[in-house]
């Protein structure tokens, strides 16, 4: 089975479109939460999961639970002027079912391929936690881990969150794995590309491929023109998407 892993999309309807042009041949694919906020098309990366008609395993994220949060509270409504964020720019061109869909999310799934036991969540703990000994893998697993068929090769805990591409071998058969993001990076890394991971007869293989970041800007520099994003905000959007060193870099 050919498995295509991704995570952290967050509205980014661009690294989206190139990751799913560049990899048209999968069995399943796998992603690790967190649709939403911080990019400029939420309607796009939620109905590409709302329409998706392969096998797929799709998991909420914690900014997934915020934009359901402030969507039905109705806060997004309220903010104004530089209290305007892209979490209330996502949830203003969101429907009630688009929410509703995403709310539907479980928080984990459990599955089984090539002989081994996949377990799919967002994060860990409440910050940037990961699992670093076999008695808390194992402890997590058992508290989770719902699926069936053969797993005799070894259990796979698939991670976002961290927007970290990585994979940690833990003693015994336990792996942690996580694909990056689609999306955007942290600051200690400056790479721009979209990353993800094809996992091919249990093989797993990070990947990346740019993506067409002009979009965004421009959307991006509507709002700054405009004055509803706070300047924190932009200035996050052009270090995520754009070419500023760092997410405090000056906007002028
Ligand atoms: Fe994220
Ligand atoms: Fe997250």
């Amino acid at each position: 089975m050919r498995i295509l892993v991704f995570s952290d999309i967050h509205s980014n309807r661009q690294a989206l479109e190139a990751v799913m042009q560049k990899e048209t041949a999968f069995d399943a694919l796998v992603f690790a939460g967190d649709v939403v906020d911080y990019g400029t098309d939420p309607v796009f990366t939620v109905d590409f999961f709302r329409s998706f008609k392969g096998c797929h395993h799709v998991v909420r994220g914690n900014h997934d639970d915020h934009l359901i949060n402030v969507y039905r509270t109705g806060e997004w409504m309220r903010a104004k002027g530089k209290d305007f964020k892209w979490i209330h720019h996502n949830c203003r061109l969101l429907s009630n079912e688009q929410v509703d869909f995403l709310d539907s999310l479980p928080l984990h799934v459990s599955f089984s391929a090539d002989g081994y036991g996949y377990l799919v969540q967002h994060q860990y703990d409440e910050k940037y936690g990961i699992i670093e000994s076999p008695y808390a893998f194992d402890n997590y697993w058992n508290e989770h881990w719902h699926g069936d068929g053969d797993i005799s090769l070894g259990r796979r805990m698939i991670f976002g969150h961290s927007h970290r591409q990585c994979v940690h071998v833990l003693q015994g058969d336990r792996l942690w794995l996580n694909p990056g993001s689609a999306s955007y990076r942290r600051p200690d890394d400056p790479d721009k590309n979209a990353q993800y991971m094809i996992i091919d007869n249990g093989n797993i293989e990070f990947r990346s491929c740019p993506y067409d970041r002009s979009i965004q800007r421009a959307e991006a520099e509507k709002y700054r023109v405009s004055g509803e994003m706070m300047d924190t905000e932009i200035q996050d959007f052009m270090f995520f998407f754009g070419d500023a060193k760092t997410s405090r870099d000056p906007l002028f």
